[in-house]
This record gives C-alpha cells, structure tokens and sequence, in this order.
C-alpha cells in the first residue's frame, strides 16, 4: 500500500544550519496495516506523515502509494490521488472557519461529487458518534480544541479512504473521548482501513501490532509485535 524508500528530508534553515528532519527512512506499510508512529517532538513525525501523504516532496529518495511514486506524477493527478486514496488528518486541524462543523466534514465529499444532501447526512452522523450533535452548525471559532480535533478526524474519514494518516488524533481529548477514537480506529481499521497514526498517547501504542519510533529524523526501532501489547 505504502513505501518509503530512503526518504530523506532538509528544510532550509532560517539565518542558520539546514534541519535535518527525516534521514533515509525506508518504511514498507501493507494494506489493513495499523502502524503507531512514536517519538519526541521534533523527531520529524509530522514530516514523515506529510511524506507519505502525497504533501511535501522528500530532498531524497521517494514514496510509493499502490506501486505509484507519488513525486513523479503532476501535481494535479497527485491532489487526485489523495483525495480518492487518503484521508488526512491535520496536527492543526486546518478546518475552514466560515463554514460549520457540518460542512467542514461534507465539503470533500461534495468535492468528490456527492450530492449534498448525501454528504451532510454523513457527515451530520460522524460527528454525533463523537458527540457532536449539539455543534453541527457552530463554525470551527466557536468550538473547543478537542471538538475540534473531532470535526478535524471526521472530514478525513468522511470519502471513506484507503489510507488514514492522523497527525496526534487525540491530543487534545479527555479519557472519555480518546477511548471513543481508539475504538473507531480499531472498528476501521478491523473494516480494512489502513492506519497511520502519530501519537504521544500510549493507547494507541498499546493496541498497535506495530510500533515505529523516530528518533532525529531516523527510524530508530520497527516493532511489529502480535497482539499490541509491547507498550504496557
Ligand atoms: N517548514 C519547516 N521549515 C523548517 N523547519 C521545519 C519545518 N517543519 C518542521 N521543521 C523542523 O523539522 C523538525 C521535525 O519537525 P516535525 O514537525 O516533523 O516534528 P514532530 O515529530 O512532528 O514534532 P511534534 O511532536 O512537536 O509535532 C523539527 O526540528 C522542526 O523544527
Ligand atoms: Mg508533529
């Protein structure tokens, strides 16, 4: 499904040294895989999540989706790629803050050509799983940060992708709510989705059959490990 091969990244530096933020990482991912991605902040998580998800192109070596690589196609057929393949879910949210909740959630699958009316209702579901339903037509300025984070996960999921990629999913989240995004990682992924997620949540790690830990920008450990229960 998806493959790093010795990607490297360096942005420019401000007035200073280059930042070295991914060095040759190589990452072999099969479908309906569940891969947490762990490691201190700066590690180059973000960056590697940004990588695979068809969004910054590496300095070196290149990223494969379904034996694609990504980089080598136009701009415009890898937008296409990753709207049809992947869903997306931002550290930041990125939410559209003159449009609701509900809209934000329906806006890529009216994009994808769905009707409207079909794309509300699905996206006024998502978010009353997540205990939304009182904030369908709040904008995004009028949340909080982990309704946010809600609205955020539920855009992503919304045109049914191939692959997720979330970026600190629960960062924000009580105990309550983070068990509710565990298990509707877990329903998706026992569904078939593919699963990237970036996390400092433990819980996330405890449940993965796999676990990758940056480490300066290098994978420092790949852990795969039968029943999830490596990070007690
Ligand atoms: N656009 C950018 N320009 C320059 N440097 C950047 C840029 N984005 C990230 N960096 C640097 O690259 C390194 C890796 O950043 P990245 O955001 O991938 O880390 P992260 O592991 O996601 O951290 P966090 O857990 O805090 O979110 C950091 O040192 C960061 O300062
Ligand atoms: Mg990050």
């Amino acid at each position: 499904m998806l493959e790093l091969k010795s990607v490297s990244k360096t942005y420019p530096g401000r007035n200073g040294a280059p930042v070295r933020a991914l060095r040759d990482v190589s990452l072999f991912v099969n479908r309906g895989e569940f891969l947490t991605v762990i490691g201190p902040s700066g590690s180059g998580k973000s960056t590697l999540l940004f990588s695979a998800g068809a969004m910054l192109e590496p300095s070196e070596g290149s990223v494969l989706i379904d034996d694609v690589d990504i980089y080598s196609l136009s701009p415009g057929k890898r937008a296409s790629l990753r709207r049809k393949k992947l869903g997306f879910m931002f550290q930041t949210f990125n939410l559209i803050p003159y449009l609701s909740c509900v809209e934000n959630v329906a806006f890529p699958a009216i994009l994808e050509g769905r009707s409207r009316r079909e794309s509300m209702e699905k996206a006024s579901g998502m978010l009353e799983r997540l205990g939304l339903e009182e904030r369908l037509g709040h904008r995004p300025g009028e949340l909080s940060v982990g309704e946010r984070q809600r609205v955020a996960l539920c855009r992503s999921l919304v045109n049914d992708p191939d692959m997720l990629l979330a970026d600190e999913p629960t960062g924000n989240l009580d105990n309550l709510l983070t068990r509710e995004v565990v298990d509707m990682f877990r329903d998706l992924n026992n569904d078939g989705l593919t699963i990237i997620v970036v996390t400092h949540d433990l819980r996330f790690a405890r449940m993965s059959p796999r676990v990758v830990k940056l480490l300066s920008g290098e994978v420092e450990c790949d852990h795969a490990v039968s029943g999830g229960m490596m990070y007690q």
